[in-house]
């Protein structure tokens, strides 16, 4: 496909309803992972602008930075630690509607106020976590984790 996201207009649905096939398209035929969720990072940045989002990948036991869009991020994070740590070992979708609430937050940037976090799980393993900081409180809904965790069933790995 041409390289130039069609950006959609509308309610977050809408405009997820516009962003995934796009996205699909974009790494379709693409083997290389880094190549694609530098990809997946841009256009959702593109289409939401949000604050910071991005991959953080499981390597020797810690989660380590990847590819993202916005400021620049902590490197490391062990399991269990933050909300990104804390969804991989739970293995689950983590909305945080006000991060000064979510004890042991990591604040990687002091802009950020709400977060979703999404494990990437192959095979009942988290290979990674794909991570949106917002500037704005509880900016991430039930419709978010539905796209979100699309987009990333998407990757191949
Ligand atoms: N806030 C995250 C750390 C990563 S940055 O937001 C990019 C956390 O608590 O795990």
């Amino acid at each position: 496909m041409a390289e130039d996201l069609k950006l959609a207009t509308g309610t977050k649905q809408e405009q997820y309803k516009s962003l995934v096939p796009q996205i699909k398209a974009l790494i379709e035929g693409e083997p290389d992972l880094i190549a694609n969720l530098a990809n997946v990072s841009a256009a959702l940045k593109e289409q939401f602008n949000w604050l910071w989002v991005g991959f953080y990948l499981v390597k020797n036991n810690e989660l380590v930075l990847g590819p993202f869009q916005g400021p620049v991020a902590c490197t490391r994070i062990k399991k269990g630690r933050g909300v990104c740590g804390t969804s991989w070992a739970e293995k689950k979708t983590l909305i945080v509607p006000d991060v000064e609430k979510f004890p042991g937050h990591i604040a990687c940037s002091s802009l950020s106020r709400s977060e979703i976090v999404v494990p990437i799980i192959r095979d009942g393993e988290v290979l990674g976590v794909l991570d949106v900081d917002s500037e704005e409180q509880d900016k991430f809904n039930e419709t978010d984790q539905k796209f979100l965790e699309q987009i990333v069933d998407l990757l191949t790995f």
